[in-house]
């Protein structure tokens, strides 16, 4: 495990953005696999200047993404869809049909769960997986529970991610309460994995998730035993550490 200390969440916007942009220079064909939420917004807008100041290319690049809820369509400004239309993809060249989030209308999600596990795979497997970390220890949407769930599953959410995700929609009553997510396995398979980890609230939960139990009562504790698992984190998350 690899730590990279930032100052703040600037500074861990731009050293997370740096090694994004190192992997799409490295290998322009990845399949990076990409998180939503506040703790990448930076970073995506760095990798937007990135390209705009020509030393970025996501022509070949192609994404798949951890998770969505069900019942929001990609025109629902609350959607990760929409999320990531908006804060990335609109905004570089890459091609539309080669980026990925769960489809959340599905009329069954048991078999859309299946369809995503399969279409990581047909892909080739993720180069890089980008995430961030819920106040509950979650990852993607993997909340604590008795087992890893390997696969693309549907999740009920737990009342900690509805109260900490309700600043993002109207009232809490909005936050709908399931989600499809990529299972322990789809992350853990990924070559190489980055948490961004920011301020003082997760600064607990983050000192759990490293060097705490393995255990799904806390899922993000699994990445200890990734080959290549950095964490970057800015001071007041590392603050307890
Ligand atoms: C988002 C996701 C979640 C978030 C986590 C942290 O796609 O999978 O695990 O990364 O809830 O959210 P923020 O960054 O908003 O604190």
């Amino acid at each position: 495990m690899n730590i990279i200390r930032a100052r703040d969440f600037e500074d861990m916007s731009m050293k997370a953005a740096d090694i994004v942009s190192a992997q799409v220079k490295r290998k322009p064909d990845s399949l990076l696999g990409l998180a939503t939420g506040g703790s990448v917004l930076g970073l995506y807008a760095n990798l937007t200047k990135d390209y705009e100041n020509g030393n970025l290319d996501f022509s070949g690049i192609k994404t798949v993404n951890l998770d969505e809820y069900i019942g929001l369509d990609g025109v629902h400004d609350q959607s990760y869809r929409y999320y990531m239309d908006n804060n990335l993809f609109n905004h570089v060249n890459i091609k539309k049909e080669n980026t990925h989030v769960p489809n959340g209308m599905s009329r069954d999600p048991g078999i859309e769960c299946e369809r995503y596990t399969n279409l990581i795979e047909k892909l080739g497997g993720i180069d890089l997986q980008l995430l961030g970390l819920g106040l509950n220890g979650h990852i993607g949407f993997n909340e604590p529970g008795i087992v890893f769930i390997k696969d693309t599953h549907v999740v009920e959410l737990d009342e900690s991610t509805i109260k900490a995700n309700a600043r993002f929609f109207a009232e809490e009553a909005r936050v709908p309460g399931k989600a499809i997510t990529m299972g322990i396995k789809n992350i853990m398979n990924a070559k190489k994995i980055v948490l961004c980890v920011s301020g003082k609230q997760k600064a607990g939960i983050l000192k759990t998730v490293l060097f705490g139990d393995v255990t799904p009562l806390v899922p993000g504790s699994i990445l200890q035993f990734h080959p290549d698992f950095t964490v970057v984190a800015d001071e007041e998350a590392l603050s307890v550490i």
